[in-house]
């Protein structure tokens, strides 16, 4: 088995030179996931100068990680949107949806991608008898809302199921292949794309100024920050919230699952399909979230996900394993367009298990934003809207683990008291001349030692043991075990420290 995604064991992207020159441009773009590339892409068409900067390679950040589901059923239920939004938000959140799928199918045709776009259905089931009339509520929610929806009694799936709700015409494709496309037609638009190249601070103004690691700066006239955990320090952090989510891809014959998507409305849910990869077929299912930086032992959450696969379909050895991050936003909908008191930053985030239509969504709207046209969904998905009614529970408690972990956790003793009682493979925090320090000792004995303090607002970090990572509970920020950062918000690497 291999720990890494599917996608990135079968996809070959180009590198692209680091930035090492002052420059210029018209639209900075910071990340090269799906957002920015796709951003990249639009922008460089509507005659923008544009150049793309991402921290390590394009694709090495949540959208590698993605089960790459296009869809319409989004995670937050079309029956908490109306409430919170109105009909009216709802039919908007339905209609972005659409028009983010097709959009990815126009640029996959007009450009020639070779991704395996596939259009299928998606099946929201239960197998709870006390969920089937929240499935057959959101029938009804998601149908007010404009979507072509309908009521099973089961879904296609070879246990048995309490009822469904089938989601005509949704799509699948090769994630990363998609990105490979999307980025060798933005360089023959013109675009600039930098690899290797991690930004640390944006200066707004009437011309924007992009500070890359380093050394080499950016001026520009806007920025978009497509990094999926805004660089944005304190203001948009207390809106969105990290999670872990884990996926499994298993050999598994085409016979044995239906060509869709499923969801299913277990809490933390689970969401499969199957999709084949130069002729070799997968379950490809994720689940088991859990909040970042809370949990050591997380090795488990993949053992109860083959645990689900082998009883339900009958799947054998993994063959691929991987987690990524989801940001889910305190109201229910992803926060997108200029970042609140910059007058020429624009920021995108919050996309819960939906970022790939709604990164796509994201990138029409920052590129209509920029190049001064009306984009009808900017209001509702607004970055500085403010929805006391929807939030206010979300906002409360997940807001109160910041001041929590940041002094509580302090008071924790270290985990272990000298490097002996470090094994191999173990990651604990240890008490050296007074200082907590994060130490994890690889398979050959060395000892990797770095403060234990997250350089974002400096909580303390916290190691987990399937991804050999330490991570942050405040708000998701992920080191690896020499201290390089892997997930933001944080920019700076964890101090190196030495111990004898
Ligand atoms: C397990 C899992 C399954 C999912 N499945 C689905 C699904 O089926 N369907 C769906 O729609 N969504 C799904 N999602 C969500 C979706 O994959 C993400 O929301 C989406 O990929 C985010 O894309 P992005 O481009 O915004 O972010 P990313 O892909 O994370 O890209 C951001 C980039 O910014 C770079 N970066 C970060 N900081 C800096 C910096 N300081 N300077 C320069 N660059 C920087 C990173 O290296 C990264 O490459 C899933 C998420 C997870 C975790
Ligand atoms: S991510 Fe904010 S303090 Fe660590």
């Amino acid at each position: 088995m291999k720990n890494e995604s599917l996608w990135f064991a079968t996809a070959q992207l180009p590198a692209f030179p680091p930035l090492t020159a002052d420059v210029e441009a018209d639209v900075v773009v910071v990340g090269g996931g799906i957002t920015g590339l796709t951003a990249t892409l639009l922008l460089a068409r509507a005659g923008q100068r544009v150049i793309l900067v991402e921290a390590r390679r394009l694709g090495s950040g949540v959208t590698g990680g993605s089960t790459v589901h296009l869809t319409e059923a989004v995670d937050t239920r079309y029956q908490q949107i109306e409430k919170d939004f109105g009909k009216e938000g709802a039919t908007l959140v339905a209609q972005s949806s659409r028009a983010a799928i097709e959009q990815v199918s126009a640029l996959v045709q007009a450009h020639g991608i070779a991704c395996d776009f596939t259009r299928r259905p998606g099946f929201l089931y239960t197998d709870r008898p006390q969920d089937v009339g929240e499935v057959d509520k959101e029938h009804a929610a998601a149908a007010r809302a404009g979507l072509a929806v309908e009521l099973l009694e089961r879904a296609p799936l070879p246990f048995p199921t309490l009822g469904a709700l089938h989601f005509p015409d949704q799509a699948q494709m090769h994630g990363l292949r998609y990105l490979e496309g999307l980025a060798q037609a933005a360089q023959a638009q013109g675009a600039r794309l930098h690899e290797e190249s991690r930004v640390v601070t944006i200066d707004d103004g009437d011309r924007c100024t992009v500070h890359l690691e380093h050394g080499p700066t950016v001026r520009a006239k806007k920025v978009f920050v497509a990094t999926h955990a805004p660089l944005n320090r304190v203001f948009l952090q207390t809106k969105i919230h990290a999670y872990r989510s884990y996926v499994l891809a298993l050999p598994l014959p085409r016979s044995a699952l239906a060509d869709a998507l499923f969801w299913d409305t277990a809490d933390p849910y689970h969401y499969f399909s199957s999709f084949a990869v130069d002729g070799a077929s997968y379950l490809i299912l994720g689940g088991e979230d859990h909040k970042t930086g809370t949990e050591t032992d997380t090795a488990p959450r993949y053992e109860t996900l083959a645990a689900w696969a082998k009883e339900r379909f009958g799947a054998g050895e993994p063959a691929f394993r991987w987690s990524a991050q989801v940001e889910e936003p305190v109201d229910g909908l992803p926060y997108i367009g200029r970042n609140s008191v910059s007058d020429n930053v624009y920021v995108a985030t919050g996309f819960s298990g939906n970022g790939i239509t709604f990164g796509t969504v994201a990138a029409r709207i920052i590129t209509d934003l920029v190049t001064g046209k009306n984009n009808p969904w900017a209001d509702l998905y607004s970055a500085t809207r403010i929805k006391p009614l929807a939030s206010a529970a979300e906002f409360t408690t997940e807001n109160v683990d910041f001041p929590m972990h940041f002094f509580s956790d302090r008071l924790r003793p270290a985990e272990a008291k000298e490097p002996k009682d470090i094994g191999p493979g173990e990651g604990k925090t240890m008490r050296v001349n007074g200082e907590r320090l994060a130490c994890y000792r690889d398979p050959q004995g060395l000892l990797h030692a770095v403060s234990s303090v997250c350089t974002h607002l400096g909580c303390l970090v916290k190691f987990n043991g399937a991804e050999k990572s330490w991570d942050c509970p405040c708000h998701g920020s992920r080191f690896g075990v020499d201290g390089e950062v892997l997930d933001g918000p944080a920019t700076r690497p964890l101090a190196k420290k030495h111990v004898r």
